[in-house]
């Protein structure tokens, strides 16, 4: 069986052995990597206890696969064409022998701080080439590494940092944003009073601002020269924790999902090959943040896996100008392009010119992540970008499951737009009804669960596994649950209807209701609030809030509207700021004290017609003031 399936006969038969002989397939899959010991048991899994163990006995190094094993041969290949904010500052190229070098500099000044395998690295960072070096260096000494998109909050930081007990965090003095610049050396030192366990804190530069430097912060740039560039490889096991990354939950603590190396790297690396159907001498571009999983899978593990030549873009799709994203394809002749549809969006309601300008005919495959992407959107990116010649592969997966579950193959599969069409080899997929019953015609709707594992599915909510078991592993006993909603078509294609829970996906965030909800609550005026997502033309989703004030309180509204943003960007970050805020008298709840969020969601969306039934309601009444007082 061949690596890279090239049509649709490989694609049939490897989907075919996945299935019927899916220990034979992972072992055969596996062997493409380096291992230092071959494993004993392609695979041990239980969805009842949510336990799952890949490539038992097998010891390897993700940090070998993906740097190391290429250097004998390809050493000076191009791994990072670094893309700066500023396009005026030049793009610069990091080969393979050059990220051997700084990972391993990066990997002796994280053993200099005394950092041991199962430690855990917080790293807040912008898409700065260190941010590579730092994830690596990590993976190569066996410390697990805690990526906090570089957006967050002080709040969130340090919840983040407290959470897995993180020793060292490694920053920047501040990230350019287009014009803006953030300083996020003062961001972390505020999350950082809050963090005993961080000995050190080491900080590199990128603004050049003035920075303060405390007890345990360390500038690294001048002591990163004395480091040796070379550093000897950490074996770990395959079930060796590799990374933490934390995501929205129904409650107000983030969940720390936990993935451990074999089952990942295997996952992440074969996926990436046969996704973007990725060829040496390619140039493949993923716009996302390493902050999030796309970033983790599709930036750094995925294509270095395969010894891929990837962009690594720091600034923002609007800077200087609309047309950025497209300047950049032309001018690194990018092949694979993967992005998010809110960017999709936004770009589209720009003059055309922004395009068209640009020579985009190096692109082959074109891809979207991160949350449905509406047909509009997709014609124009097929149109506009594609240019009618590129496939355009819908990726449908979560940080839960590492890598892509369910997406087209380039000039494999038919194309539906919205759809993200076929599982992968490996993957089922099931759709269940509201008797918890799967469904087994094909033309359905349903919750989408996943059967049986794969090799990359999360191993645990770190330090909550009971967490991980009740959010993934009850609604639906025997399944893997996603939280999301899918239609299947006669042909068995899914198309993802969105989310089912409490988590709204705005421009692409995943972002938890209760944790925003924690965050206004908080104001001194507040009594209490509800979030619900409603349509929105750019970002997907935008988040209305209604909020009920204390009755002794009186502020302006405008000011206290302005506050709750300000509190919910200190708490979580801009990015979760709500568009419409709605004062209420009341909510509507049930009479065990459940607000009925299906009511405010219809009315959010402006949609009247049918509330069903209310009659459980406690307060019924409400329902009518807050319809007439909408926003
Ligand atoms: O609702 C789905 C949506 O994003 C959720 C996962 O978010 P996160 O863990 O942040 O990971 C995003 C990047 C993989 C999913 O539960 N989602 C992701 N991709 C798609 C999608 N919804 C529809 N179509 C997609 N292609």
């Amino acid at each position: 069986m061949n690596f890279r399936m090239t049509n649709e006969a490989e694609f049939n038969l490897a989907y075919e052995k996945s299935i019927s002989n899916r220990d034979d397939f992972w072992d055969e899959i596996a062997t493409y990597y380096h291992w230092q010991n071959k494993w004993h048991t392609v695979e041990k899994c239980s969805m009842k206890d949510a336990s799952f163990r890949w490539f038992e006995g097998g010891k390897t190094n993700i940090c070998f696969n993906a740097v190391d094993r290429h250097l004998k041969e390809n050493g000076n290949r191009i791994a990072y064409i670094f893309e700066p904010n500023n396009p005026d500052e030049s793009a610069t190229t990091i080969t393979y022998n050059k990220l051997h070098e700084e990972v391993c500099k990066y990997a002796n000044l994280l053993k200099h701080f005394n950092v041991q395998k199962g430690d855990r690295v917080c790293i807040y960072l912008p898409m700065i080439p260190e941010l590579v070096y730092a994830v690596l260096a990590c993976a190569r000494i066996g410390a697990v590494h805690s990526v906090v998109f570089a957006g967050f909050s002080a709040q969130s930081l340090a919840a983040r940092i407290q959470d897995c007990g993180a020793k060292v965090i490694i920053t920047a003095d501040g990230s350019f944003r287009g014009l803006k610049s953030v300083s996020l050396k003062s961001i972390a030192d505020e999350a950082l009073v809050n963090c005993p366990s961080i000995k050190h804190s080491l900080v590199t530069r990128r603004t050049n601002e003035p920075i303060q430097l405390g007890n345990r912060d360390v500038e690294i740039e001048s002591l990163l020269e004395e480091m040796g560039n070379t550093c000897d490889i950490t074996w770990m096991d395959a079930e060796d924790p590799l990374f933490i990354l934390y995501t929205s939950g129904s409650t107000g603590k983030p969940k720390g999902m936990l993935h451990t190396t074999g089952g990942y790297m295997v996952y992440t690396g074969y996926t990436f090959k046969n996704v973007f159907a990725y060829e040496d001498g390619d140039t493949y571009w993923c716009t996302a943040d390493i902050g999030w999983i796309t970033g983790h899978s599709y930036i750094v593990y995925g294509p270095l896996l395969n010894g891929a030549t990837s962009v690594l873009f720091e600034g923002i799709p609007t800077y200087p100008d609309p047309g950025r994203f497209w300047e950049v394809i032309d001018k690194h002749k990018v092949t694979q392009f993967y992005t998010a549809p809110t960017a999709i969006r936004s770009l589209a309601k720009e003059s055309l010119e922004y395009v068209s300008k640009h020579d985009l005919s190096s692109l082959k495959v074109i891809g979207s992540v991160g949350e449905p992407i509406n047909e509009e959107a997709w014609q124009w990116y097929n149109d506009n970008v594609g240019k009618n010649n590129c496939p355009i592969v819908d990726t449908w997966w979560q940080t839960e499951t590492g890598g892509i579950l369910i997406s087209p193959l380039p000039n494999i599969t038919e194309l539906i737009p919205t759809y993200a069409t076929k599982p992968l080899p490996g993957i089922e997929p099931a759709l269940i009804d509201e008797h918890k019953k799967e469904i087994n015609e094909l033309a359905a709707s349903g919750n989408l669960c996943i059967k049986r594992a794969w090799p990359s599915i999360a191993r645990t909510i770190y330090g909550d596994h009971q967490r991980y078991i009740d959010t993934y592993f009850t609604a639906y006993p025997g399944y893997y649950f996603t939280g999301d909603g899918a239609l299947r078509d006669k042909n068995g294609n899914y198309r993802i209807t969105g989310r089912v829970d409490d988590v709204i996906i705005v421009s692409g965030h995943n972002l938890g209701t209760a944790p925003i909800e924690d965050a206004i609550n908080e104001h001194p005026f507040v009594a209490e609030s509800a979030i619900v997502g409603f349509p929105h033309d750019i970002k997907g989703n935008a988040l209305y809030g209604f909020v009920t004030l204390k009755t002794d309180k009186k502020m302006d509204e405008t000011l206290i509207r302005n506050e709750i943003n300000k509190y919910i960007s200190e708490a979580i970050g801009p990015i979760a700021k709500l568009d419409k805020i709605q004062f209420t008298s009341g909510l509507p709840k049930t009479r065990s004290g459940k607000i009925m969020r299906r009511i405010l969601r219809k009315i959010a969306e402006g949609d009247f017609s049918n509330f069903g039934d209310i009659s459980t309601l406690l307060n019924p009444e409400i329902v009518e003031e807050i319809k007439n007082s909408r926003v």
